[in-house]
């Protein structure tokens, strides 16, 4: 371990691609500590264990109840003494606890271009309303569901023979440049959610930095 690092706690329910993505990347910029997951058996928690990094697991069967849930999930956190915490496929909505185990640290990776599609579904429901574009945000996490202040947005087109499959796909190559991206900004100190917005180098954004999915 490297104690010069920004140190970085992982949230996932699932695949772990953005975890994967964050590992890979991390490349001096910060370090992931520990990994953590609401299902025991979730495969982000294998992939962490390949990269010989520590897991827990707080599941609804060993916490039944909200609160004492959400009061686990922080001490887990907090006994990790992250700088950051990063959701990556994180089904759940974070309790006030854990919300304040890292005030203002906690970033999340949301498919769609926030406000637009906040929720779950987010592919079927794009091409249910024909949208000529997609893509997928990395915002600050707040108590409102995907509602926080965006850092970055990556954009793209959608085909003309467009399926929930296709698009995930390229969401996703896309979300493993921006989230490590987005990551490494706020461990350097050039980007921190203040008054509700976010500053990146000393400046307020008004809108997210776009990265389009034809940029290198
Ligand atoms: C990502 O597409 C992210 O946008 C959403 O959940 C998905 C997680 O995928 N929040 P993975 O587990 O990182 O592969």
């Amino acid at each position: 371990m490297n104690a010069a690092l920004p140190r970085v706690v992982v949230l996932g329910s699932g695949a772990g691609s953005n975890f994967e993505a964050l590992a890979e990347q991390a490349g001096g910029h910060y370090e992931i500590v520990a990994v953590g997951s609401d299902k025991a058996d979730a495969p982000i928690l294998d992939r962490a264990r390949r990269h010989a990094i520590p897991v827990f697991s707080i599941t609804p069967f060993d916490y039944p109840e909200h609160t004492a849930r959400d009061a686990a999930l922080a001490r887990a956190i907090a006994g990790a003494r992250p700088d950051w915490v990063a959701l990556a496929g994180y089904m759940r909505l974070l309790g006030a606890e854990t919300l304040a185990a890292a005030p203002g640290r906690i970033l999340n990776v949301h498919p769609a271009l926030l406000p637009a599609f906040p929720g779950l579904d987010t592919y079927r429901r794009v091409l249910a309303a024909g949208a000529r574009e997609h893509g997928s945000t990395v915002h600050f996490v707040t108590a409102e569901l995907d509602s926080g202040p965006p850092i970055l947005q990556a954009r793209l087109g959608i085909a003309a023979n467009e399926t929930v499959e296709s698009l995930e796909a390229r969401v996703k190559t896309m979300e493993h440049r921006i989230y490590p991206q987005a990551l490494a900004w706020c461990a350097a100190g050039r980007v921190a959610m203040r008054d509700g917005v976010t500053w990146l180098d000393g400046k307020r954004l008004t809108k997210p930095i776009i990265v389009e999915e034809t940029d290198e």
